[in-house]
């Protein structure tokens, strides 16, 4: 029996569109064991209700991309799922899926592939690499997708920093909230992402946590998607007022995560108590950054 865990992941973190991501330590599961024929999948939380477990599974299709690639045949399949990572939400499930997936895959066919070859196969599959990259190697990483390959840097994040997701009862699928976004942009928004992400990027690596506020501003996409997500500017006030060290829309949204760290520790009751007054739809989960990313455990 192969068992893998893999992380939730952060996205864009403000100006880092399709480029910056992060691991969470919220995990799936997904173990898997050859049997004598056919394909069985058991999914042990309440996303069975909504996800198929047929041949249309992501998990399943993943681990399918690896067997044909390296021409594993494996008689039958019984696969098991649990997902903790919320669908839908801006926290990587679909990643978590893919990656699962083709670790689980890779490592029943004998491992012939890299992680870095995992990770080239999660980005076709997924189309970007900003949730996948985290997802297989962890920490925080910076990714671009050049023509054959993914390039990339992890950075892993020291301990004391936290991120508090701030997770709503609706959902927000990535191909609506990329339709939305313009297809021009004007130079001086270029511009001004370009700063921002690089300077997000060397305040992560170097553990310069005054510059996150400066750094984390965006405006390639999160004012075009704040019309998708009620209430959205209202948090973000909040999550500074209550001394976040930055506050960003997770992934594609509609996740609202803000960085704080341990020592800021009334971040967690007094935001709780405040959606609780404003609104009833949004959940706070503190979350810690995931250095390991997709792993296979015992
Ligand atoms: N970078 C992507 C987006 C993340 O913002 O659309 C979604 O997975």
């Amino acid at each position: 029996m192969i068992n893998v865990r893999v992380p939730a992941t952060s996205a864009n973190m403000g100006p880092g569109f399709d480029c910056l991501g992060v691991a969470l330590q919220l995990y799936n599961y997904v173990s898997v064991e050859e049997t004598d024929s056919g394909l069985q999948i058991d999914i042990v939380d309440s996303s069975s209700r909504f996800l198929p477990r047929d041949e249309r599974n992501l998990v399943y299709r993943s681990m399918c991309a690896v067997f044909d690639l390296c021409g594993y045949r494996p008689r039958g399949l019984h696969i098991t799922l649990e997902n903790n990572v919320p669908v839908t939400r801006g926290l990587g499930s679909s990643s978590a899926g893919i990656v699962g997936g083709l670790t689980a895959g890779n490592a029943l066919a004998g491992n012939p592939l890299s992680r870095d070859d995992i990770l080239n196969l999660a980005a076709r599959i997924e189309g970007h690499a900003d949730n996948v990259t985290p997802a297989v190697m962890g920490g925080f990483t910076v990714n671009v997708c050049g023509r054959r390959k993914i390039s990339y840097v992890k950075q892993p994040l020291h301990g004391g920093l936290r991120f508090a997701a701030i997770i709503p009862e609706f959902k927000l699928a990535t191909k609506k909230s990329r339709s939305i976004l313009p297809s021009f942009v004007p130079h001086r928004d270029a511009v001004y992402n370009a700063g921002h992400s690089a300077l997000l990027a060397a305040s992560l690596v170097s553990g310069d946590y005054e510059n996150i506020r400066a750094a984390i501003g965006d405006r390639l996409h999160q004012n075009y998607r704040k019309r998708l997500i009620p209430h959205m500017d209202e948090i973000f006030r909040l999550c500074y007022r209550n001394g976040a060290h930055g506050v960003y829309l997770s992934g594609a949204g509609p996740t609202i995560m803000a960085i704080t760290d341990e020592s800021n520790r009334n971040f967690n009751a007094a935001m709780s108590g405040a959606l609780n007054r404003k609104t009833k739809q949004w959940h706070l989960t503190i979350l810690e950054p995931d250095n390991e990313g997709a792993v296979e455990i015992n």
